[in-house]
């Protein structure tokens, strides 16, 4: 290796560690868990639990603002994909998904 190549090498060194041990350093930006899988306690709460979390986390249902219109909707097209409410049951879900996550608050 010829004295050319060692200083070139030594002149990188020199010049790459400091920004590498900078990057690593850098706090990695704080991890939010902005939507609760957990929800609300009140009548239809084990009804959501037990019928809507077969296929995906309540998080799909916690992040949402819905007018009754909306849940409405919701909840037969999720029964047309394949949930399993009997009529009150629907009822009751829709009620409890309004009552938790009604239209959002200006
Ligand atoms: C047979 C499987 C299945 C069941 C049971 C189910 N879902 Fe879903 N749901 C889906 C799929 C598939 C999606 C679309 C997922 C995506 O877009 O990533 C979805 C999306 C959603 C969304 C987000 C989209 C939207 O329209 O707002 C909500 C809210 C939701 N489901 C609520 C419910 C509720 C409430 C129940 C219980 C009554 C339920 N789901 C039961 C399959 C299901």
């Amino acid at each position: 290796m010829s004295a050319r190549s060692l200083a070139a090498i030594l002149l990188v060194g020199v010049v790459a560690l400091p920004t590498v041990a900078r990057v690593a350093g850098t706090p990695a930006p704080a991890r939010r868990t902005v939507y609760t899988k957990q929800l609300p306690a009140g009548e239809g709460q084990d009804l959501v639990a037990s019928k809507c979390q077969t296929c995906h986390s309540a998080m799909l249902i916690t992040q949402q603002h819905k007018d009754s219109t909306g849940w409405e909707k919701t909840v037969t097209l999720m029964e047309k994909w394949g949930a399993r409410l009997v009529p009150e049951d629907h009822a009751t879900v829709v009620a409890y998904l309004l009552r938790s996550y009604g239209p959002a608050k200006k």
